[in-house]
């Protein structure tokens, strides 16, 4: 039974669908905790009510970054991850705290890596006029919304979107990958080879969004 220990920022809409695919599943794992980087993150209180144990290093009681991290280490290391899941974490890591988990944390990024790393990624790609967009799952390097990519899903820039109804069509098909990407890695059927993952059986490491069915 592996240890998955999540880490959220906010919502948690992601971690809810990890908690709920690792039980309807039955995944050879256990979400040990969700470990908020603010006490007031509206995830904490649905991990709770699932029965998850739940913690918060508040990042404004620390000065530093190295402290922050510290701090956040700790707590994680108290459940004993074999995957830590950023999902929706919003504070920028070290990279002592990414060494320490280097090939057992990942990460998922709104938009098609390498593009639109950073913030306000829909805002971005619709600036840019891309027909794609989408969202990225990959393991943690130190450099920001990098490292190897687990799976991709994409979804059209569709006429008359704006940021809101892109970010939910996007959203969508995160909650379809990220649990996807965390059963693999719980599975071991995740391989490094350099820059890139394999996946053992293989499976398709992409996915396209379908909208047929999408409110106009
Ligand atoms: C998600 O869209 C996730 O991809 C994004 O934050 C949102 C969290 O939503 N993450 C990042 O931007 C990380 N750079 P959630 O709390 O409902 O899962």
């Amino acid at each position: 039974m592996k240890n998955i220990v999540i880490l959220i920022s906010g919502r948690g809409s992601n971690m809810q669908a990890i908690v709920d695919a690792c039980a309807r599943e039955a995944w050879p794992a256990r979400v040990a905790a969700v470990v908020a980087s603010r006490p007031d993150a509206p995830g904490l209180a649905v991990a709770a009510s699932a029965g998850i144990a739940t913690a918060a290093v508040d990042y404004r009681d620390f000065a530093e970054r190295e402290a922050f991290d510290a701090a956040l280490a700790a707590v994680v290391d108290r459940y004993q991850p074999d995957v830590v899941v950023l999902a929706g974490f919003m504070r920028v890591l070290t990279t002592a705290f990414v060494e320490r988990y280097a090939g057992r944390m990942l990460n998922i990024h709104p938009s098609l890596l390498p593009s639109f790393p950073g913030l306000k990624t829909h805002q971005r790609a619709l600036e840019a006029g891309v027909a794609v967009h989408g969202a990225t799952v990959h393991f943690v390097t130190p450099r920001l919304d990098y490292g190897p990519i687990v799976i991709q899903a994409a979804v059209p820039v569709l006429a008359g979107d704006d940021e809101k109804r892109l970010a939910a069509r996007v959203l969508a098909s995160e909650h379809v990958i990220y649990p996807r990407a965390v059963r693999w890695f719980v599975e071991e059927r995740l391989a490094l080879d350099g820059t890139r993952v394999q996946v053992t059986p293989n499976e398709p490491q992409w996915m396209f969004n379908d909208v047929s069915g999408e409110a106009a």
